[in-house]
């Protein structure tokens, strides 16, 4: 069993200061931390083997080549996907998201529904309303309720023979819920919708098993997982991905070229036109095995203590009021009455505390509570309780300056 002050040592970042003051890093929602391992993952790749990859037939094409692929199964085996090629390596989930929504505009048709949860990242939003524009379908809302859960009665309510397509987030980033997915999936496809599952806040705190949700898209960054940023991933059954056009023209994703006509190469190349980040693709896998040499029990056990410890305590501060209260991963999204998010964000800054302050990119779920933005903590495994007693102490410091 790790324990904490050892992990905590994998993280040379969380031993800085900031404003002279101790870091304490509650902003994992926006980016994990990263290891030690994959940071030199990064350097041996750019000190070693630095090519580009599917392309040369000389050695460090190769080794870069191995390494590149090697990740893919990786990722694939920590998914549970069947085959590696239905794991499309993109620059990150808004790319993934917009691979898929890009070819569906090909796909739909003038009146087709498609339901997107309320609680969704506007990169779940913004895509499928240009996609709505442009072939004329209706986009639908899958109401929240104010514990910020969503309202899965009017879900089965929306859903009938014109919804073709579901997007829903595995966990809300900016107040953390986790939503029913498994529900959400197996009812769309009893009425024949498809399923795109945004796991981007998900899948650093649990790990889905794609063939047992039977989700027909996944999407996830690695930076939210201890990996670099500028990688992430597109999961999609094969016949599905096979059904969409690529969403890029470019090198490596074509079979044949002519001024007259190109064919275009099979899965995953087909959506993987030009240098992708090969670095990062590599630095991906070994983000993985750290997070699995951890092991996820013990990642979900000690978020949820963290949770726990911290809600218990925030709770009997005056006036503080903490949005999203059902089952949730360790993110505790809140306001102070009569002081501004960003106000609190700016002190509690000063005092070396990171947390992200404003509408989390969730513009619609601030609307829902009537609020122009919370300040959130997200905690990680490799937080404390000790760095929780540093939030609450400023939090009261930041509360007297400014009430
Ligand atoms: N989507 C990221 C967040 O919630 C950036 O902070």
């Amino acid at each position: 069993m790790p324990t904490i002050e050892k992990i905590r040592e994998d993280f040379p970042i969380l031993k800085r200061k900031v404003n002279g003051k101790q870091l304490v890093y509650f902003d994992n929602g926006a980016t994990s931390q990263t290891p030690q391992i994959v940071i030199d993952a990064i350097i041996d790749y750019y000190s070693n083997y630095n090519a580009n990859i599917h392309r040369g037939v000389h050695a460090l094409s190769q080794e870069a080549t191995d390494k590149y692929e090697a990740s893919r199964i990786k990722i694939q085996k920590h998914f549970n996907a069947k085959n590696s090629y239905e794991i499309i390596l993109t620059s990150g989930t808004t790319h993934s998201i917009n691979i898929v929504a890009s070819g569906y505009s090909s796909i739909l048709s003038f009146g087709d529904e498609i339901l997107v949860s309320a609680l969704e990242h506007h990169s779940n939003i913004v895509p499928w309303q240009m996609v709505c524009e442009k072939v004329g379908a209706v986009l639908k809302v899958i109401p929240m309720k104010d514990d910020g859960a969503l309202d899965m009665i009017a879900y089965h309510k929306l859903l009938n023979s014109k919804t073709k397509l579901v997007f829903c987030n595995h966990v809300s980033n900016a107040l953390g819920t986790i939503n029913p997915v498994k529900e959400i999936i197996d009812s769309a496809h009893e009425v024949g919708a498809k399923v795109l599952i945004d796991g981007a806040q998900a899948c650093p705190h649990i790990k889905p098993d794609f063939q047992k949700l039977d989700v027909d898209y996944y999407v996830v960054s690695a930076h939210k997982m201890c990996g670099p940023t500028g990688v992430g991933v597109l999961y999609g059954k094969e016949e599905l991905l096979n059904l969409l056009p690529p969403y890029q023209g470019g090198g490596e994703m074509i079979e044949t070229v002519t001024f007259e006509k190109t064919t275009y190469a099979g899965l995953p190349h087909k959506f993987e036109a030009g240098t992708p980040n090969i670095c990062g693709g590599i630095a991906f896998g070994v983000a993985l095995d750290y997070m699995n040499s951890i092991g996820f029990e013990f990642i979900m056990k000690q978020e949820n203590d963290l949770l726990k410890y911290a809600t218990k305590q925030l709770e009997e501060i005056d006036g503080l009021k903490i949005y999203g209260t059902t089952n949730k991963t360790a993110v505790i999204s809140f306001n102070i009455e009569g002081i501004h998010p960003y106000d609190i964000g700016t002190i509690l800054d000063k005092l070396g505390i990171a947390v992200r302050t404003g509408h989390h990119c969730a513009q619609p779920i601030m609307d829902f509570f009537c609020i122009p933005g919370t300040v959130r903590a997200s905690f990680a495994f490799y937080n404390t309780k000790e760095e929780i007693d540093i939030l609450l102490g400023a939090i009261k410091k930041a509360q007297m300056m400014l009430v």
